[in-house]
């Protein structure tokens, strides 16, 4: 096996991008964010050997299988990568094991907020730790917590997600904590928009509806058609129908899936309702039909019944492309975003 050369920076770049891309070891301070069924080790060690960072998804899956994607990613990459383990996940603790036996490098807490003690055994094991922070007290408590970086990611991401926009939360935590690296997510496609973003102040992005574009991610053709046609109001949010049942809303492309989620929590409230379920399993049957909503679209192709999570960016993609392109194409839309800034302020 070849290893890829990595996408080259620019100088302009790389002096204003060098704080996000010391803390990730990287070329370019840009995350391909975690994407359970998605993120496999090819697409993870790639991401790593072409220069970006690539984040390894544990999703809901069975730890021995989780172990090998973590060993497989290594023996295709020596640069460093993320383990993404989501902290509602019925496996979550095992896949922290994992991560931290294995001395993977960086570790990311998603789904929920993780313990001060989880937070605690990854740093131990020498792992930098990555928290997500939707609001901006969700920031104050991470990096409390010792979070030696944030993922601010606003409502506009694919998958799960906060209720708060990313411009909104660029004010509430990106202006309002210096102290530790920020990486930015949710609505991004561009090179130029990074560009802006770190020069207010962010480490680099994360992105996850560009990255399902690349030509090298095994998500399933049908997902990726879907994708390119789609418009960005199609991606749309989960409601919740009562505090009773509290769900974590989800962005995906109105379809079937959707309605689906919609009528399970509407059963869901009646089986509470009648004391045939408690809550917490009510919640876990709730997560549990994401999980294997998205496998459908994701991995066998079902676009009408499986769940297409996507950002709004979605709107912003309209082709697959080889992955080394697409980097390149982020790094020459930054450094022309960067230039063009340089001839205003020279103006
Ligand atoms: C199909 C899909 C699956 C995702 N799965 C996960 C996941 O397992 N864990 C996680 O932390 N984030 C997950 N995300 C969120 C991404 O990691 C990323 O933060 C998000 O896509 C950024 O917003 P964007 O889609 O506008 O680029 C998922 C996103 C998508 C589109």
């Amino acid at each position: 096996m070849t290893t890829p050369s990595p996408v080259s920076s620019t100088p302009a770049l790389d002096r204003i991008w060098r704080r996000g891309k010391e803390f990730l070891g990287s070329e370019l301070p840009v995350m391909c964010g975690a994407m359970t069924w998605i993120s496999d080790p090819q697409l993870v060690s790639l991401m790593s050997n072409l220069g970006a960072f690539g984040v390894l998804a544990a999703g809901n899956m069975p730890p021995e299988l989780f172990a090998q994607y973590v060993d497989d990613t290594r023996a295709r990459t020596s640069r460093p990568f993320a383990g993404n383990v989501i902290t509602i996940a019925p496996n979550y603790l095992a896949h922290l094991d994992i991560l931290c036996e294995r001395r993977v490098g960086h570790i990311v807490f998603a789904g929920s907020i993780p313990r001060a003690s989880e937070v605690q055994k990854a740093k131990d094991s020498g792992a930098k730790v990555l928290c997500f922070a939707s609001t901006g007290s969700i920031a104050a408590r991470m990096i409390d917590y010792g979070a030696d970086a944030l993922i601010l990611e606003g409502s506009e991401a694919g998958g799960h997600i906060g209720h708060v926009s990313t411009v909104v939360l660029l004010q509430e935590i990106l202006f309002n904590f210096p102290s530790v690296p920020i990486f930015v997510a949710g609505g991004i496609a561009t090179g130029k928009l990074i560009a802006h973003l770190v020069l207010m102040g962010a480490a680099g992005a994360q992105m996850g509806t560009r990255f399902v574009m690349a030509e090298e991610c095994a998500a399933h053709p049908r997902f990726k058609d879907v994708f390119i046609r789609a418009r960005a109001r199609e991606a749309i949010s989960t409601p919740q129908y009562s505090a009773k049942l509290p769900v974590v809303s989800v962005r995906a492309l109105n379809n079937h899936a959707m309605e689906h989620f919609g009528e399970l929590q509407l059963q869901l409230l009646e089986k509470l309702r009648l004391g045939e379920v408690n809550r917490q399993d009510a919640q876990f049957k709730v997560e549990e039909y994401w999980v294997g909503s998205l496998r459908r679209a994701a991995v066998d192709g079902d676009v009408e019944e499986g769940s297409l999570m996507a950002g709004q960016s979605v709107g912003l993609v309209n082709r697959v492309q080889p992955l080394r392109e697409i980097l390149e194409e982020v790094v020459f839309d930054a450094d022309q975003a960067l230039a063009e800034v340089r001839r205003r302020l020279d103006a």
